[in-house]
């Protein structure tokens, strides 16, 4: 029997997968570190502690699973997407990374429009250039630390680090290099076009693969420190979004996913390399080779619901009535004490910004709507419907460029709450399906694996092979009538305090 490796270079956390050529979880391992906040706005980590936490899961993961090394045919990482990994010639971390929800950049995003015109570059991209993603990371870098940006070797992406420390090669592939906004998405090649509108040396960028084609191999010295066979093969793998759609079976024409990790996405599988014209939805090479995707992001999706047990926590009278329940389990017993629509309360998620619909850096959550009525209980499920309304906005943007569903598969943290799963389909008015896996990325990079060194014939074989559906939920006609109304307030507030955002911005 063959294993593969599958690891998810997350931002709370990572994990490694061990998984047998039928696709059964073998074993897992998880190890966390921090998120960096030196001002509003801004989420920057330590590579190191990426790679500290990758050694770790990887020595524990083949401990647990009693798998020897030799057998792991492959690895395939995944990770967080357009964080800037920036390193010198030596491979030295030339500072911590920016990460994909850090916002400091809108000014270097104002500078790109400059060079290509706003319309020139979404037609160039098919994306809009947003605070998040790593090509204004580039410049920011340029502009603000001079003296980093001349020591600057190669630029790359958390799980392409972790590949170099595994490997010593400077790789990456066609999804995760998406969303540094500097490829020709059609040609699925580096965009010297922009690279030189931008002035950025394509040296300083690392190789380009398809995500399941093999790009690396362990080196002894990371070998002798991981436990590893020296040799296997590291395949592209793929970002979070990509890798957690192969990882829950998005491969094929008609899919939509949900996932609700610490951001939330909708991702819909895409034959062409179709993008929306104004550039609302992210339009990125799919890890299916020769495949696109779009999405929509929620930035701050069970992002939302963390924050909220982080400061608050569930309420002393829940916790006194479920002394053995954990933390999130708690909340939605809560959540289930309210009343669809949460008696008028309406929370938008923007607790660092959005990006889809409204790229704006500078939106900020909002509870609406607080009246004497209100309780802990309500606060949460008001955080479980806005989650969900910021999703609808990015599957009607969806519907809206022609992409059609009457099925959403839903993954990632938010599927395994029951009443999340039936808000989300309320609030989509669409049958919602989850899955027989659950690990999303992780799962997803081992079937890139497992397609690398042949043990699957494609990817859609590798899904055909391992990914069931196991449960679908129905929306309730009366809940989806409600929350159409409701739907439309939660619209009208973003449009409403807008400039109060910006304002908020420039005091704060
Ligand atoms: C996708 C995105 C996030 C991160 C973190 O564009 O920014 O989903 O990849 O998971």
């Amino acid at each position: 029997m063959a294993y593969i490796l599958g690891m998810d270079i997350g931002t709370s956390s990572t994990r490694a997968i061990i998984i047998d050529e039928d696709g059964k979880l073998i074993a897992s391992a998880t190890s966390e570190y921090p998120l960096i906040t030196l001002k509003p706005g801004w989420a920057e980590q330590k590579p190191e502690d990426w790679w500290k936490a990758s050694v770790e899961v990887i020595k524990k993961v083949i401990e647990k699973s009693k798998v020897k090394p030799g057998d792991i045919a492959a690895i395939g990482p995944s990770g967080q997407m357009h964080g800037s990994v920036f390193l010198g010639k030596d491979g030295n971390v030339l500072r911590p990374a920016l990460l994909w929800c850090d916002q400091r950049t809108q000014k270097q995003c104002d500078e790109i429009y400059d060079i290509f015109g706003y319309e020139g570059f979404i037609k160039l991209s098919y994306n809009k250039a947003l605070t998040g993603f790593t090509a204004p990371k580039i410049l920011w870098l340029r502009e603000n630390e001079p003296e980093a940006y001349k020591n600057l070797f190669k630029i790359l992406l958390p799980k392409d680090y972790i590949r170099f420390m595994l490997s010593g090669t400077y790789a990456t592939e066609v999804s995760d290099g998406s969303g540094t906004i500097l490829m020709d998405i059609a040609k699925r090649k580096w965009s010297d076009e922009i690279l030189s509108g931008l002035k950025i040396d394509k040296n300083l960028l690392p190789d380009l693969y398809e995500s399941c084609e093999v790009s690396a191999k362990v080196s002894a010295e990371a070998a002798r420190i991981t436990g590893l066979k020296e040799g296997t093969p590291i395949a592209g793998g793929a970002g979070d979004q990509a890798g957690g759609a192969v990882g829950s079976g998005i491969v094929k024409p008609g899919l939509i996913s949900d996932y609700i990790g610490t951001s939330g996405v909708v991702f819909s599988y895409s034959e062409k390399p179709a993008y929306d014209t104004q550039g609302r939805l992210h339009s990125f090479c799919h890890a299916v080779p020769g495949k696109w995707h779009m999405m929509g992001v929620t930035l701050a999706a069970a992002g939302s619901l963390k924050w909220y047990d982080d400061n608050f926590g569930p309420s002393s009278q829940i916790k006194e009535k479920y002394p053995d329940v954990k933390s999130y389990k708690l909340l939605d017993l809560q959540a289930q004490n309210v009343k669809c629509g949460s008696e008028g309360l309406i929370f938008l998620p923007y607790l660092s910004g959005e990006r889809t619909p409204h790229a704006d850096p500078y939106a900020r959550g909002v509870f609406f709507g607080l009246s004497y009525l209100h309780g802990q209980d309500h606060f949460v499920r008001a955080i479980l419907e806005g989650v969900a309304y910021s999703q609808f906005d990015c599957l009607s943007l969806m519907n809206e460029v022609g992409v059609k569903t009457d099925k959403v598969i839903l993954f990632g943290g938010g599927a395994k709450s029951k009443i999340w799963k039936q808000i989300i389909a309320d609030i989509f008015n669409v049958k919602i399906a989850t899955l027989n896996v659950e690990e999303g990325p992780s799962y997803g990079g081992a079937l890139l694996a497992g397609v690398g060194c042949g043990i699957y014939r494609s990817i859609q074989d590798a899904t055909d092979r391992v990914i069931k559906e196991v449960e679908e939920v129905n929306p309730i006609p009366v809940n989806a009538e409600k929350y159409k109304k409701a739907y439309e307030i939660y619209k009208s507030l973003y449009k409403d305090l807008k400039d109060d955002f910006s304002k908020l911005n420039s005091i704060a």
